[in-house]
């Protein structure tokens, strides 16, 4: 049942890529337009994964590749003017979130699934003090009294390492340091124990310490509470310390899904080589341009007709430029979206 969180035996991080178990998210063709008369612009196009419960699946890539869309496409926060209504499947535990009505969805929302983002100052309420931010959910969500709520709100500050849980909960946010300002987002998030955690750049914002720190402590949470985690980040480091699996993106499609080992050891889409080639230069500067790979990510107006990648890829054949490669299947856990991949 969706919302009824069932307490699951941590994923080892080299546990079994293929499992007959249903996956806990399956996203089909996932597709987000925003109208920009008189053009429209195709910022996710059709994207598939799924995400397995208790495993984290980090979605990687440059900025603008369309990773913030998705997650915003999955929590079901887009909506016209801003963008057309995203199009595809979201199955959460075999409900099509696509398909909900708003009062549904807004009854799933921070309860099966929830969402943390990059910069908490904009997600946290200034005017209301943390404690009450993390026991509202869980009074409306599970139905606790104020009181009940108010210890769990504690004890979730507890949880996320703040200290004296008792003191902060009644503080407001702005009186708190970004570290810890993203800790309580983080409590926020995790108060109902949802199965699916959606983190956006959860780390983009801190520094190096405090990063590493967050990192932990949404692995521990994970192996405690058995949550799925899609973790959205431009930082490879990130990604191989923290994710089971991952998905790359470029200009709004995932061009390579793989285990995490494969990703690093034996990446096959030309983008994801050059992306890792580039590591040491994205982690001094997140928005620098790739000098492994020439040329910028075209905008969602500009695509080729083939793969928007072709244009700046070393082992383009013409065929690249005219039909824009499938999603396939390598090995039965690696899929890259190629007419040329390279070798394993
Ligand atoms: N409100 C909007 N209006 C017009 N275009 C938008 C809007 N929001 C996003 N876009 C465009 O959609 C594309 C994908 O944006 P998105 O925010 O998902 O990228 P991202 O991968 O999260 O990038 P970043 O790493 O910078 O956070 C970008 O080209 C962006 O310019
Ligand atoms: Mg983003």
């Amino acid at each position: 049942m969706l919302g009824s969180v069932t307490a699951t035996a941590p994923l080892p991080r080299d546990a079994p890529v293929l499992s007959v178990e249903a996956p806990l998210l399956s996203v089909r063709d996932l597709t987000v337009h925003i109208p920009v008369p008189p053009h429209v612009l195709r910022a996710v196009d059709g994207i598939t994964f799924d995400l397995r419960r208790g495993e984290t699946l980090g979605l990687v890539g440059e900025s603008g590749s369309g990773k913030t869309l998705t997650a915003l496409a999955l929590m079901r926060l887009l909506e016209p003017p801003l963008a057309d209504l995203p199009r595809g499947e979201v199955l959460l535990e075999g409900t099509d979130l696509m398909r909900l009505s708003e009062v549904d969805m807004s009854a799933l929302r921070g309860r099966a699934l929830s969402m943390v983002f990059q910069e908490p100052m904009t997600s946290l309420n200034p005017v209301m003090t943390v404690g009450r931010q993390i026991a509202e959910p869980v009074v409306r969500h599970l139905g606790l009294s104020t009181r009940a709520a108010a210890a769990r709100a504690q004890e979730m500050l507890r949880l996320v390492g703040i200290p004296d849980p008792a003191r902060v909960a009644g503080a407001y946010p702005h009186l708190m340091s970004g570290g810890m300002r993203q800790r309580a987002m983080i409590a926020i998030a995790l108060a109902c124990r949802p199965s699916l955690l959606i983190a956006d750049e959860p780390t983009t914002a801190l520094d190096v310490t405090v990063q590493a720190q967050i990192l932990d402590l949404l692995a521990e949470l994970q192996r405690e509470m058995g949550s799925a985690i899609l973790l959205i980040t431009h930082d490879l480091a990130v990604i191989a310390e923290t994710a089971h699996r991952v998905a790359v993106m470029y200009a709004g499609r995932i061009v390579e899904e793989a285990p995490v080992g494969s990703l690093f050891t034996a990446p096959r889409h030309p983008y994801t080589r050059g992306l890792l080639a580039s590591i040491p230069r994205i982690e001094r500067n997140p928005a620098a341009t790739l000098p492994e790979i020439p040329g910028m990510v075209p905008g969602p107006a500009e695509r080729p007709a083939g793969c928007a990648f072709a244009p700046r890829c070393g082992r383009a054949l013409p065929r690249c430029a005219e039909e824009a490669p499938p999603l396939a299947i390598l090995t039965p856990a690696h899929r890259a979206a190629c007419w040329n991949p390279a070798d394993g």
